[in-house]
């Protein structure tokens, strides 16, 4: 008989997992004690924006297959459970948020049939797996513990989840590896890498990549400072470099640096769990990537500082973006959000325009102005600001929008958009690390 799957939590990665699971043909049942996203996920709305994933859901749904609850007995006869809950960065420190992990666990003690299989895919500290599994034993629960870390892009969810770049299952039996081998037969059919490790493994995997992706930008971004300071231009640099397979082109992508809800909380949570093992050393570096990431926004603060002068109270300032990337409504630690805050903060007028994430955007700033045109975001600007790369932004007519703004003066802070086209339309552009874009 085929499997039975649950998935606990029922955010970005659990909706995502659960329908992808059942479109691989699996009963799935997603459970989250949150009641409006349950009811929203059960009419077939996606509390969240993803490009084809509420189409996605509506089919699976469709099919019968896929279905939603509040209640956790939901899942009591359920083979296989993907705990798929958030480890937000706590307020007080640097280390992840267990809450959701450690509520979620209890909860299913209560529920789960002896022999089941839990399987972690939340990022979460190293040894993790291991606690759960010590506190899994100490309740009578039969249970055993497997850990599937999940490496999906936000704007590339399906994709990413039915044809990853590779498989990893942290495992302490055969039994728990053929299990999963089961449930991801279809993957490993169209040749997806499997790699078994043991449990501290597959969960440092996990961060360890997000790691070495932050370093890269980080790395680039240091590379925009130098630039800056010599003369060169970084996009150029990069695209040389990157020839180099050893290197590669991408995540080379300079500008005001990486955010989102994986990226910073992840190498923060890092350094705070390897300070607690006593590993700080061999991760110091990734306070300096940190570093250069924030300095990034402050950067081109200052550069707006540098066109209108220090005082910037009443100066008209327009956001292009507040996503943390295109192609999403997540405004979690949101670059551009920042920079947007810190402008009006500084007494600006700050006006923010973003084709998805303005309902998100304006829930965690109130006190910015949002606009749902780009054409009343510019209107009487003094500088405009690209912080989100969003394709519409590289369609805009810069002919046409020149009308409309008070000094024609553009800050690139993605390095995306064609300067010639903006200066040769009468533009001042300036792009970060680039000294004559
Ligand atoms: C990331 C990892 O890529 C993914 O594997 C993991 O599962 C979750 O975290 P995501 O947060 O969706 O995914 O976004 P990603 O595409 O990695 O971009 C992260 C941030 O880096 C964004 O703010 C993006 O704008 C920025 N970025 C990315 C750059 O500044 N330059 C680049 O070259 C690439």
């Amino acid at each position: 008989m085929k499997l039975r799957l649950s998935v606990i939590g029922t955010g970005y990665l659990g909706v995502t997992h659960a329908a992808c699971m059942s479109s691989l043909g699996f009963e799935v049942v997603g459970v989250d004690n949150d009641e409006s996203k349950i009811a929203k996920l059960k009419s077939g709305t996606l509390p969240f924006y993803e490009p084809g994933l509420e189409i996605f859901l509506r089919d699976q749904l469709a099919t019968g297959r896929l279905t939603f609850s509040t209640q956790y007995s939901a899942l009591s006869e359920a083979d296989v459970h993907f705990l798929c809950v958030g480890t937000p960065q706590m307020e007080s420190s640097l280390a992840a948020d267990m809450r959701f992990v450690e509520s979620a666990i209890k909860e299913l003690a209560n529920f789960v049939k002896a022999g089941a299989l839990i399987v972690g895919k939340s990022t979460v500290p190293v040894g993790t797996a291991q606690k759960l599994q010590t506190l899994l034993a100490s309740s009578a629960c039969e249970a055993e513990i497997a850990w599937n870390p999940e490496f999906l892009r936000e704007g590339f969810a399906i994709e990413d989840t039915l044809r990853p770049t590779r498989l990893v299952v942290g495992v302490t039996s055969d039994r728990a590896e053929q299990i999963l081998r089961e449930v991801y037969a279809q993957l490993l059919e169209i040749g997806t890498p499997w790699i078994r490790a043991d449990l501290p493994t597959s969960e440092l995997v996990k961060v360890a990549a997000n790691s070495f992706l932050a370093t890269k930008i980080s790395f680039i971004n240091a590379m925009a400072e130098v630039c800056e300071a010599a003369g060169g231009d970084v996009t150029v640099l990069a695209n040389a470099i990157g020839y180099d397979p050893r290197i590669g082109h991408k995540f080379l992508q300079a500008g005001i640096g990486f955010g989102g809800g994986c990226l910073p909380k992840d190498i923060r949570a890092f350094m705070a769990r390897a300070h607690e093992l006593g590993a700080n050393q061999a991760l110091e570096f990734l306070r300096e990537i940190d570093a250069i990431n924030l300095r990034a926004r402050q950067r081109v603060i200052d550069v707006v500082r540098n066109f209108l002068g220090e005082e910037l109270k009443g100066r008209h300032i327009s956001i292009l973006g507040a996503a943390f990337k295109p192609e999403s409504d997540d405004v979690r630690d949101s670059p551009a959000l920042d920079i947007a805050a810190q402008l009006h903060a500084a007494g600006a007028v700050v006006k923010v325009h973003d084709p998805k994430a303005i309902a998100n955007a304006q829930a965690r700033f109130p006190n910015l102005e949002f606009s749902n045109a780009v054409a009343d975001c510019l209107l009487e600007s003094d500088c405009v600001l690209h912080l989100t790369e969003w394709r519409e932004y590289r369609e805009l007519d810069p002919g046409e929008l020149l009308k409309l703004v008070r000094n024609p003066l553009i800050i690139d802070g993605r390095n995306c958009l064609d300067s010639k086209l903006w200066q040769e339309a009468g533009w001042k552009l300036h792009a970060l690390g680039r000294t004559n874009p």
